[in-house]
């Protein structure tokens, strides 16, 4: 799908980052399948300053990417875990929800990592789940599952069915969301006249003071700052009542809404929004600049792996990341950069990475693996992958990673 104006404001986009020929993000390949030819798109990001929506250019079609092989289980990670098992219990406390009258709805639930939460303390909830794997492992822990994409539709029949919501949430999903508009009216409509919308994104502003560009991949159709998502929201009567940064996924940001005047804004969005303005991301030259930035780091990878390969280093990678994919394929690095990557997701083990084919390991075998530096693809979860891996630390081995700068972590 090829957009040459903004999904939002339907005006024409500015082609501000080029991140070449790109394979699927998530789209690990089983052995029998290195055979075939692999689909590959150009990832180009464009950006109008009426929107501010920060966008890919060219997106595969959502049924190529969100379907039963899709291999992304947000319960991977014990941080996560613990992530949405705080969330949950702050929302039923924030809002003092009840049980037996307050609806729960969930766009894109995943394995159920938070919804299972509500089902433990008898909440109503639907969760909405196109993706077959993930959402089976859901229904098998007893939720409620709507195996399609969220759209107008589906938000009618569960008003129909079920009346309106009295929370909304989505996480690390509507930025996947090519048709933002649509999904902004059915979001409108569902949500009761004093229901919440919470959701959570990978942040632009991170994107921006990080160099994280590897958040730029085809399941983020957009990378979103409170300055675009008061502009979509405010569409459909929405406004932004409260903004909160977190470190999930390397950067993001949970955005409260509500129905237009019905709940006091919170002091953090005009924080949030002022700092937006300083770091220019209403501006289109802040892309121009990063895409220099992003070729420099770029360089500086190639350069320490080629370095490292000279001197006979043995380096492996850890974690089978969706955002590793734009670094791998963007610089060109393959096997003889990096042998192995290790990680702990049962779909990825034994796979091959789009587009380089490096192999997959499970990370129980990390501690054999002899390397002299592991490349941090799974950044993100620095804390939680050094601490259990402090062996290899003790014995020498070194973290590399590209984020903000190409840099050894503890030097
Ligand atoms: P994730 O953070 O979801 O990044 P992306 O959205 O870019 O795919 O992926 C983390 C990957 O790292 C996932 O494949 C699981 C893996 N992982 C490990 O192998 N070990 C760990 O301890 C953690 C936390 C993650």
């Amino acid at each position: 799908m090829s957009q040459s104006v903004c999904r939002f404001a339907n005006k024409e986009l500015t082609k501000v980052l080029d991140l070449g020929m790109q394979p699927l993000g998530n789209g690990f390949l089983a052995q029998d399948e290195l055979k075939f030819p692999e689909y590959f798109y150009q990832l180009e990001c464009g950006f109008n300053e009426e929107s501010c929506l920060f966008q890919i250019i060219n997106q595969p079609k959502p049924e190529q990417m969100f379907n039963e092989n899709y291999a992304f289980f947000s319960s991977t990670s014990t941080y996560m875990q613990n992530h949405f098992a705080k969330f949950a219990m702050n929302l039923i406390t924030k809002y003092s929800l009840n049980p037996s009258s307050d609806l729960i709805v969930e766009i894109g639930s995943n394995d159920g990592i938070l919804l299972e939460h509500f089902l433990k303390k008898d909440f109503k909830h639907i969760g909405i789940e196109p993706s077959g794997k993930v959402a089976s492992i859901a229904s098998s822990k007893g939720l409620n599952i709507i195996k399609e994409f969220f759209d107008i539709k589906i938000a009618n029949k569960i008003v129909e069915q079920s009346g309106k919501a009295k929370i909304i949430t989505s996480a690390n999903v509507l930025c996947h969301i090519p048709n933002i508009k649509d999904i902004a009216f059915a979001i409108a409509q569902l949500l009761d006249s004093k229901g919440i919308f919470v959701f959570e994104d990978p942040y632009l502003g991170d994107v921006i003071t990080k160099n994280s560009f590897d958040q730029i991949y085809d399941e983020h159709v957009f990378l979103f700052s409170a300055i675009s998502v008061q502009k979509i929201f405010n569409s459909v009567g929405l406004e932004l009542i409260d903004c909160e940064p977190l470190q999930t996924h390397g950067g993001s940001m949970r955005y409260t809404l509500a129905h237009k005047g019905v709940f006091r804004k919170n002091n953090s969005v005009e924080k949030v929004l002022e700092n937006e303005f300083k770091l220019e991301l209403d501006k289109t030259m802040t892309f121009f600049e990063l895409q220099k930035r992003i070729e420099q780091n770029k360089q500086k990878l190639i350069s320490e792996l080629e370095y490292l390969r000279k001197l006979k280093k043995r380096v492996v990678a850890y974690g089978a990341t969706s955002k590793s994919t734009t670094i791998y394929n963007y610089a060109g690095i393959g096997t003889e950069l990096v042998s192995f990557i290790y990680d702990n997701s049962p779909l990825k083990i034994g796979k091959y990475s789009p587009g380089m084919h490096i192999p997959i390991i499970s990370e129980t075998e990390f501690i054999n693996s002899n390397a002299n530096v592991t490349f941090l693809a799974a950044w993100n979860h620095s804390d939680e992958i050094i601490k259990k891996n402090y062996k290899y630390t003790q014995f020498g081995g070194k973290w590399l990673t590209h984020i903000p700068t190409v840099s050894y972590y503890h030097e």
